[in-house]
């Protein structure tokens, strides 16, 4: 049985913003809540990289290497703790991560350097 994503308080999208991918599941027991600054929460899974998380939700994003190489998809780390796959190469500034390479290893609040808009999947 699957559980509708738990969106939060002044959440900046709507219920069809929300697709398959963020579906919590009761057998997935490492999933975090991600929260971006104070508009936006939800559930990770816990497969997925901050990236793919914000990917998941349909959240615009910046990156191009998405191997800790480049350092585009940098954001801040506002609350919480991150794991990283691998020691990125890319220069990562005080406070901030790499959501390309990094999964949440406890629930996280980030702040993104743009602002949090879903992507318009109807537009494409
Ligand atoms: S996309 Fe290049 S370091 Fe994340």
């Amino acid at each position: 049985m699957t559980m509708p994503l738990s969106c939060f308080k002044n959440s900046m999208l709507s219920p069809q913003h929300i697709n398959q991918n963020s579906l919590y599941t009761p057998n997935v027991t490492m999933a975090k809540i991600i929260k971006i600054q104070d508009e936006f929460s939800f559930i990770s899974r816990s497969e997925h990289t901050i990236l793919e998380a914000l990917e998941a939700q349909n959240i615009a994003t910046e990156y191009q290497c998405r191997q800790g190489f480049c350092g585009v998809c940098q954001v801040t780390l506002l609350d919480g703790e991150v794991d990283y796959l691998e020691d990125p190469i890319a220069f990562i500034g005080k406070g901030k991560i790499l959501p390309c390479c990094c999964k949440a290893k406890t629930d996280i609040t980030i702040e993104l350097p743009y602002p949090a808009t879903p992507i318009d999947n109807e537009r494409e």
